[in-house]
């Protein structure tokens, strides 16, 4: 028999962690001033969650979140392995910061997360960085608190980059989420899918999910707090519960949350599209809360190319999947993300890429150009194409997607919308237009209005668009579901 609870941390270990939370928490209480902490975090969504744990946890041990990294104990920097830019950015980053101890030695620097958790580099923060005091990889995380005490304590340089390589899953940790409206909710952690260019699955681990009364128990939590916009996370969310063996599937727990009471939205992020199904679609058009918001990344418009990214679908597959999702759900905001330059991409593969952009007609497109990502398949594989011409197919993507924005969002003119308002806006041109708040799509939509209140449900009728943002005039108040 399997038990499929084995990846669970024990209650024991956690406890373990509280209690070094409380023994710095006791020594920090013994200060004049509250020591201070600092967080900066590169990449995903899932590195931001897992920042408001580190963040979380240093909260309970008694330091005080700063902004200025000058004047932080505790610097925390959690990278991010998905393409070059970001790691070089982490490391210009690191210089600065490890800077700061030559005026004051006390000060704590760590490292965490995808970037770190790859051999090479850990090395190579040994070898150059000698002033980071601890690095810690991706199923690492829950065991920082002994970690810091451990340093705190006189430790030589710690580098914990191990850990089980399938991952693990550790609940009761605090976390400290940042102020507002919105939520990152973890439903799961890793991925099986092994994309050819992909580092994720090397460095985050197998799919893992948690059960879901703790997911449930986590929602109901984050309502009873007064978030109104919470997201559910994980790589591939529509593998949820394949590891959990209750026969419960993604559309299910959606079902499952969305008949949790209270004026919230929920929405999800990343869906695979070999995994996302019809029932899904059912479960979303139906659900309360659930938004009528999809990412669904393509990649790639070549199957040659999709089978080579080892993506499981093709491209008549994948259209045929959004007129589904779009006939569920006709007001469905999609979005996408796209790799141009894959090695070997022709340009006749590219050509597929924007065939799908303007059959696809997205709302939103992040695009990338392909980075060659060391332990890939398709770091070997041979790539004879000219950077001036992937770059050249880049700006090419980024026109076409543009003027289909323009007239996605201009068919916004007129229309009434349900907008949260979760900020001012900072658009000094636009003073009219004093708030901004999102759809329940996630489009960006500037208000005007009488008394309006960060937190409100508001309908707007909107009066003009632009290619970043839909402008509306409020016109009534309160959630309808
Ligand atoms: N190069 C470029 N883009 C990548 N992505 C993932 N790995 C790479 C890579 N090696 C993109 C994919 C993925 C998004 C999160 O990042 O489009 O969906
Ligand atoms: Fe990477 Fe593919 Fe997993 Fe997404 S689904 S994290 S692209 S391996």
């Amino acid at each position: 028999m399997i038990d499929f609870t084995s990846r669970q941390i024990p209650k024991a270990d956690i406890a373990h962690q509280l209690d070094c939370i409380e023994q710095i928490h006791r020594r920090n209480a013994l200060r004049p001033e509250p020591p201070h902490f600092y967080c900066q975090t590169f990449g995903c969504q899932q590195n931001e969650a897992d920042t408001e744990r580190i963040a979380g946890m240093l909260a309970e041990m008694g330091y005080v979140r700063t902004q200025d990294a000058a004047e932080a104990d505790v610097i925390v920097v959690n990278t991010c392995a998905v393409r070059e830019h970001a790691e070089k950015r982490v490391f210009g980053i690191m210089g600065q910061y490890t800077h700061i101890k030559e005026t004051r030695p006390d000060v704590t620097i760590c490292m965490c997360g995808c970037m770190v958790q790859q051999e090479h580099i850990a090395e190579k923060i040994k070898k150059s960085y000698p002033r980071v005091d601890i690095v810690f990889g991706t199923h690492m995380l829950w065991r920082f608190p002994e970690l810091l005490l451990r340093r705190l304590n006189g430790s030589k340089r710690i580098f914990e980059i191990s850990g089980d390589p399938k991952g693990e899953i550790a609940e009761g940790l605090p976390v400290q989420r940042d102020a507002g409206c919105h939520a990152w909710l973890s439903i799961m952690y890793g991925c099986n899918n092994f994309c050819t260019y992909c580092i994720v699955p090397y460095v985050r681990g197998r799919e893992r999910s948690r059960q879901p009364e703790d997911i449930e128990a986590e929602l109901r939590q984050l309502v009873a707090d007064g978030y109104k916009d919470i997201t559910l996370l994980g790589q591939n969310v529509n593998s949820y519960g394949k590891d959990l063996g209750i026969g419960m599937d993604f559309a299910d727990l959606l079902t499952r949350l969305d008949a949790v009471p209270g004026e919230y939205r929920l929405r999800f992020m990343t869906s695979h599209p070999k995994d996302a199904s019809e029932k899904l679609f059912a479960a979303m058009a139906e659900g309360k809360h659930i938004c009528h918001q999809l990412h669904l990344p393509f990649q790639s418009g070549s199957d040659a190319v999709l089978k080579k990214m080892n993506r499981g679908y093709t491209k008549e597959g994948y259209l045929a999947l959004i007129e589904q999702a779009r006939r569920y759900m006709p007001d469905l905001v999609l979005s996408s993300d796209i790799i141009v330059g894959f090695p070997g991409e022709t340009e006749e593969d590219f050509q597929g890429t924007l065939d799908v952009v303007r059959r696809g007609q997205y709302d939103l497109l992040y695009t990338f150009l392909y980075s060659k990502r060391s332990g890939t398949p398709a770091a070997e594989m041979p790539d004879n194409t000219p950077a001036e011409d992937k770059q050249d197919r880049f700006n090419r993507l980024l026109q076409t997607q543009e003027s289909i924005n323009q007239q996605r969002q201009d068919a916004y003119q007129d229309r009434k919308l349900s907008v949260l308002i979760d900020g001012l806006s900072n658009g000094k041109q636009e003073s009219e237009y004093t708030h901004c708040g999102r759809t329940d799509g996630g489009l960006l939509v500037l208000v005007r209005g009488e008394d309006l209140h960060i937190g409100d449900f508001v309908d707007v009728e909107i009066e003009r668009t632009s290619l970043r943002a839909l402008y509306g005039r409020e016109i009534g108040k309160g959630y309808h579901g």
